[in-house]
C-alpha cells in the first residue's frame, strides 16, 4: 500500500519489534509500517512460505526483517521465537500480538475441542508470548541499556461489546484478551514499565478475516450500516499501531482503541431525519399545552 503516512519517517527509529501472524493481513501492514518508520521487525507464522514472502517483501522496502516458524499455542515455539529475536537483532522492544483464528459457525455446531482452539491461539498465545517477552520488554532487561520498558500491543475486536453471530469462540478469547491488556497494562506498567495496549479492529479489506468471514453479497449490504460509509483498510490499523507503540502514545496504557470508523456503535435508523425533526417538535408542543393532569398517554 502506498498511502503516505503522517507521521515522521524516525518515530520508531532504533526500536526491534517482533509480531505474531506478522506474515499477512493486519499483521503485514503494522510489520511493513513499524519498519517504514525506523524499526527492525521479525515475524512469527505458522506458514513458511507465506512468512518467506512477507520477509522478502520487507527486505524489498529495505526494512531490516527476519521470520521465524512458530505457532503460538506452543510455549516452546512463544520462548524460541523472542529469543532468537533478541539474538538476531539485540534487543526487543515492541510485542505485536496479531496472530488469531477465526470462522464462522453457530455455537450448536461448534464443538468445544473448536472453542478451545481459537482461545488456545488468540487469548492463551497472546498470553504466552507476553510471558515469554517479559525478560527482554521490561526496564532494564537485556540489550535495553538505559532506555525503560518496551510495550505490547493485542489486536482484539469489537464482537464481545454486544455480542456477534457465528462467533461465539472468537468473542470469548478476544474479552480475554481485553482482560489481558487491562492487566498486564496495571500489573507490568507498574513492575515493569511496560506499557500494554489493544487495539479493536472492524472489518478491514484484504485480510484473511474478511475473505473468511464476509460474503462479499453480505459485505456490499453491511456498508449501508456503517457510519463512515466503508471498509478499512490494514493501513488503518498500521497508523493505530504507529501511535500506541511509539513515543506518541507515551502515556496510554491499558487501553483498547477501537478503529472501526464507529462501525460497533451502528443501529439501523429506525425513523427518517426529515419524520423526527416533524415529529419531535410536535410532540413537546402537545405536551405543553396539554392540560395539567392528562396523562401524557392521553395526548
Ligand atoms: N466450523 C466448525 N468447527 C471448525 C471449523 C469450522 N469452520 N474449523 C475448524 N473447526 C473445529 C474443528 O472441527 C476442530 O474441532 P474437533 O476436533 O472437535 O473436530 C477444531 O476446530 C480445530 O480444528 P483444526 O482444523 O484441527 O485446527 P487448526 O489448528 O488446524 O486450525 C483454525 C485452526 C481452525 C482456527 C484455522 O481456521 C486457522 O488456522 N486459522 C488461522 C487463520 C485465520 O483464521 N485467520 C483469520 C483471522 S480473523
Amino acid at each position: 500500500m502506498g498511502k503516505e503516512s503522517p507521521f515522521r519517517g524516525d518515530i520508531v527509529k532504533g526500536k526491534v519489534a517482533l509480531i505474531t501472524g506478522g506474515g499477512s493481513g493486519i499483521g503485514f501492514e503494522i510489520s511493513t509500517q513499524l519498519g517504514k518508520h525506523g524499526a527492525c521487525v521479525a515475524i512469527m507464522g505458522r506458514r513458511k512460505p507465506v512468512l518467506d514472502s512477507a520477509v522478502s517483501t520487507l527486505a524489498s522496502l529495505g526494512i531490516p526483517a527476519v521470520g521465524f516458524e512458530g505457532d503460538v499455542r506452543s510455549q516452546d515455539d512463544a520462548k524460541r521465537v523472542v529469543e532468537s529475536t533478541f539474538r538476531h537483532f539485540g534487543r526487543l522492544d515492541i510485542l505485536i500480538n496479531a496472530a488469531a483464528g477465526n470462522f464462522l459457525v453457530s455455537p450448536e455446531d461448534l464443538s468445544p475441542n473448536g472453542f478451545r482452539t481459537v482461545m488456545n491461539i488468540d487469548s492463551v498465545g497472546t498470553f504466552t508470548m507476553c510471558h515469554e517477552a517479559l525478560k527482554y520488554l521490561k526496564k532494564g532487561g537485556p540489550g535495553r541499556g538505559s532506555s525503560g520498558g518496551g510495550t505490547i500491543l493485542n489486536i482484539s475486536a469489537t464482537l464481545h461489546y454486544t455480542a456477534s453471530w457465528y462467533q461465539i469462540h472468537v468473542s470469548a478469547a478476544k474479552a480475554a484478551v481485553d482482560a489481558v491488556t487491562r492487566n498486564l497494562a496495571l500489573e507490568w506498567g507498574t513492575d515493569y514499565d511496560i506499557r500494554v495496549n489493544g487495539i479493536a479492529p472492524g472489518p478491514i479489506g484484504d485480510t484473511p478475516g474478511m475473505s473468511k468471514l464476509v460474503p462479499p453479497e453480505i459485505d456490499s449490504k453491511a456498508r449501508d450500516y456503517m457510519p463512515l460509509y466503508r471498509i478499512g483498510e490494514t493501513w488503518d490499523i498500521a497508523m493505530a499501531a504507529l501511535y500506541l507503540a511509539s513515543d506518541a502514545g507515551k502515556f496510554v496504557n491499558g487501553t483498547t482503541l477501537i478503529v472501526d470508523g464507529g462501525l460497533w456503535l451502528s443501529r439501523p435508523r429506525h425513523l427518517p431525519k426529515e419524520a423526527v425533526k416533524q415529529l419531535s417538535r410536535a410532540v413537546e408542543k402537545r405536551s405543553r399545552d396539554a392540560p395539567v393532569g392528562v396523562p401524557k398517554s392521553k395526548l
